[in-house]
């Protein structure tokens, strides 16, 4: 049996292997470290952090749907500052590669916030969300407008050096538009997609699941809008995608790299089980070698359309 190559390079990241968790579904590491040994995993991916600290929104923030979750957490966050300070010593004995998710209100809060996780060695890459459904300002409508979309790239890439990750929304009519102008503003990569605009609503109360009144829908649920979105931007760019939405399994996260991702975010299943990213690199790397498939990269974007 071969030892499949599993390394997958996102701009100058080097990852182990291709997965990765998924922003806000894993804290910012430290919580779990006792669970997991992160050393393992391909590339952390830390919640969203923004220039300023941030509370986030009232309570209720999440909901359990058929299959997946409703969340509406609103960003709470230490601010760039508090993270580096805070969460960054943490990382010196590990080696992982760090992704620090960002937002912000403005297109200069973007700016700010690349700015300041510019300087330190120990965080990797941004990833950039411009597509939070659950704050009022920023993420939602620059995820969907491509001129305010290109205008957050460019500022967040005119202030970092490091790779820049761009994570797309999956409300938009034309996935490819936005893949595309990620490139042309010279992101390293995309993620795709984040959590989908959605509801729930208490019938003896009438009133929304969540305070925010909506929210967004992770999870199993999703997979197959997720599936759909990486294949079609996968056509139109040559950066490395980052696929989710619903992984859990092995066979999920292969199901996104046939579809076209170079890597796999695994999120919400998280919070039932945290080795759930272990187990499905394991999970990748027996089914290369079963199928006797050098590298992960032989396997990416090959579905027979
Ligand atoms: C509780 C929760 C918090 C999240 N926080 C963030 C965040 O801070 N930044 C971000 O870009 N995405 C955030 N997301 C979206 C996830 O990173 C991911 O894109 C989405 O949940 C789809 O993957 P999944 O179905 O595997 O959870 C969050 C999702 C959940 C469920």
């Amino acid at each position: 049996m071969n030892i499949p190559d599993l390394k997958v390079k996102i701009g100058s990241i080097e990852m182990k292997n291709p997965v990765t968790v998924a922003s806000g579904t894993f804290g910012y590491g430290p919580e779990y470290a006792d669970y997991v040994d992160l050393d393992r995993l391909g590339a952390i991916t830390v919640k969203g952090i923004s220039a300023e600290p941030h509370v986030g929104n009232e309570t209720p923030r999440t909901f359990e749907t058929a299959s997946g979750m409703l969340n509406a957490i609103g960003l709470p966050g230490p601010g760039a500052n508090g993270f580096c300070e805070k969460y960054l010593p943490f990382f010196e004995s590990y080696s992982v590669p760090l992704i620090v998710n960002v937002w912000g209100k403005t297109v200069e809060d973007y700016g700010r916030v690349a700015e300041i996780l510019d300087g330190p060695a120990r965080v990797n890459a941004l990833e950039v969300n411009v597509s939070c459904p659950n704050v009022k300002e920023g993420g939602a409508l620059y995820g969907t407008d491509v001129d305010l979309f290109r205008s957050v790239v460019d500022e967040v890439r005119s202030k970092t050096e490091k790779p820049i990750i761009i994570k797309l929304a999956p409300n938009v009519a034309n996935i490819k538009l936005f893949a595309k102008a990620a490139e042309a503003c010279g992101a390293d990569g995309i993620s795709i997609m984040n959590s989908y605009p959605a509801m729930g609503i208490d019938i003896e109360t009438r009133k929304p699941q969540l305070a925010n009144r909506t929210g967004g829908l992770s999870g199993p649920a999703i997979k197959p809008i997720a599936m759909k979105l990486v294949w079609e931007a996968a056509q139109v760019v040559d950066i490395p995608i980052i696929g989710m939405g619903g992984v859990s399994t092995p066979e999920d996260a292969l199901e996104f790299i046939i579809a076209g991702a170079s890597a796999v975010a695994v999120g919400t299943a998280n919070f039932t089980d945290p080795s759930t990213a272990v187990r499905v690199i394991d999970g990748i790397e027996r089914w290369l070698s079963a199928k006797n498939i050098a590298s992960v990269d032989d396997l990416v974007g090959t579905v027979k359309t």
